[in-house]
């Protein structure tokens, strides 16, 4: 495994994905990790990386010198660079301007790294400080216009330092850089596949759990469904799942959900229709957070409830992906600024006073789906767009009502079955509708009409950190607009959502 050290890079997620593809396992760890802790994960290889910090401000994040003496060999990325280059004895220059954007490298030396590089090539850099003499021991192996170490190596130790950003794809070799440390200089092997990871993980569940019951909240998407599948696996009937039907759902979904676990899954599950508890509780509520906390509040409730008939539960399982942990573990230990509130991450285990089990906080949804494959569930399953917990409560902007709610599942039918009919639901990362609490004026069949708006958003993203408005084909825009203002009753106009996240989210509220 490669370990790389989170120095607060906002491409931290890049860096691990780009060793994945590799199929090599890599895990991200806060800079605050001990020695004996780095020693017993065994890593072949180190990657610290950026950071918006200089080395020289006061709470700027370090590691513990002795990394660099373990003789595991250790890549060094911008701030990464600069710290290591800084604890070793170099001199790091202050900058008060960053240098952002394409740069052309010219390598000095093709030795390691640079194996097979141009010896002129695109990078990109993003930094402020930069490295103006090296400790004993390292040499450049490549500058460009601004920069006269861009990069830098002490063979002897086994340490490198890449001043521009190979993870990025504006580095157009990047990938070939990373790939020359992880297999030439680390020595790793193509050996982190599903199969080797469910055989792991299946091990390490039945250690942790052994006899004792599991109980785990399944919602019918990929997530829930795999860990269920891979818990299954590993204990048999002492795992048992609990489906919340909270009445805001789509169009037939609880029904849906319901035969296709039960058909493929053959675990116990115990459904739950709580459905006028969570409307009861939404009434006349229309500010975004506050919602998301009642349905979170009150699906803890209905949770606990039924939890409580389980006897001699000690563990609940949770299907939590990899970024939800990146993001929990700050370089600074502090919490980054809360855009929403999630209701599925946190809170339930604390009060409930059970141990977690979180077969899946290693992997990024793409995985997650291979996982699912490997595990055998089948593809209307493993395909199934991600849902967020407080469905569709913040789809309808506003307050929630029956009427509301019954206007966006039939506008939200119509959407899905032609994206489904024009083969663009896999293709898709989320396709829904939005029900926006505004009416226009429109005329149909010479009448005049004054009714609501849908919003239709369509994304493509590869997990949800950042996405882009998906470039349908005006004619499906088209139909599907047209089939929605003439089949829905109480919606006259149709609009598309041409934000990217940043700066929008995905969803509305
Ligand atoms: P945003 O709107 O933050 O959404 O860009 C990112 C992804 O997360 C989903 N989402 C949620 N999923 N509980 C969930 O399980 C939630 O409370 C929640 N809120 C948003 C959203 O659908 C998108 O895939």
């Amino acid at each position: 495994m490669i370990l790389i050290i989170d120095f607060g890079s906002q491409y931290n997620q890049l860096i691990a994905r780009r060793v994945r593809e590799n199929r090599v396992y890599c895990q991200i760890e806060s800079p605050n990790v001990s020695i004996d802790y780095i020693k017993k994960l065994n890593p072949k290889g180190i990657i610290l990386s950026g950071g918006p910090s200089s080395i020289y401000e006061k709470h700027s994040p370090r590691i513990n010198k002795a990394v660099f003496d373990l003789g595991i060999p250790v890549l060094g990325i911008c701030y990464g660079m600069q710290f290591m280059i800084g604890a070793l004895g170099g001199t790091v220059k202050r900058a008060d301007k960053r240098e952002y954007g394409f740069a052309a490298l010219f390598i000095k030396n093709h030795m390691d790294l640079f194996n097979g590089v141009n010896k002129k090539t695109k990078c990109w850099m993003s930094h402020g400080d930069s490295i103006v003499k090296l400790p004993r021991g390292f040499k450049t192996t490549a500058s460009t216009e601004n920069t006269n170490i861009a990069a830098t190596v002490n063979s002897k130790k086994g340490l490198y330092g890449l001043q521009f950003h190979p993870e990025v794809h504006h580095t157009s070799q990047g990938k070939k850089m990373l790939r020359n440390f992880i297999f030439q200089v680390c020595g790793c092997k193509r050996t982190w596949t599903m199969k080797s990871f469910a055989k792991d993980s299946i091990n390490q569940i039945k250690e942790t759990v052994k006899g004792k019951k599991v109980i785990l909240g399944i919602s019918g998407g990929v997530d829930s469904s795999v860990a269920a599948l891979l818990i299954h696996k590993a204990i048999g009937k002492n795992l048992t799942c609990i489906f919340v039907d909270n009445g805001l759902l789509r169009k037939d979904e609880a029904k849906k959900v319901k035969q296709t676990l039960k058909q493929h899954l053959h675990i116990k599950i115990r459904f739950v229709s709580s459905t006028t508890r969570f409307l009861k509780g939404l009434a006349g509520v229309s500010d975004p957070e506050k919602k998301r906390k009642i349905i979170g509040g009150i699906f803890m409730e209905v949770f606990e409830a039924e939890a409580k008939k389980i006897k001699g539960a000690d563990f609940l399982a949770q299907g939590t992906l990899y970024p939800d942990v990146i993001e929990s573990i700050s370089a600074f230990g502090g919490p980054t600024s809360v855009i929403k509130s999630h209701h599925n991450v946190g809170g339930l285990p604390k009060k409930m006073k059970l141990k977690l089990v979180e077969p899946l906080r290693y992997l990024f949804k793409d995985e997650v789906r291979l996982l699912g494959k490997e595990l055998g569930l089948p593809d209307e399953l493993i395909w199934r767009q991600p849902f967020p917990g407080p469905g569709l409560a913040i789809r309808i902007i506003g307050e929630i009502t029956q009427r509301r709610l019954s206007i966006l599942r039939e506008v939200d039918a119509v959407l899905l079955e032609e994206i489904k009919k024009n083969r663009y639901y896999k293709r898709l990362w989320q396709s829904f509708a939005v029900l926006l609490p505004i009416k226009s004026v429109g005329v149909m069949g010479d009448k005049r009409t004054y009714e609501n708006i849908a919003a239709v958003r369509a994304v493509t993203s590869k997990d949800a950190m950042t996405a882009d408005w998906a470039k349908l084909p005006h004619k499906l825009l088209g139909k599907i607009s047209n089939r929605i203002i003439n089949e829905v009753n109480g919606v006259n106009r149709v609009v598309y959502d041409i934000s990217s996240k940043p700066p929008s989210t995905v969803e509305w509220e």
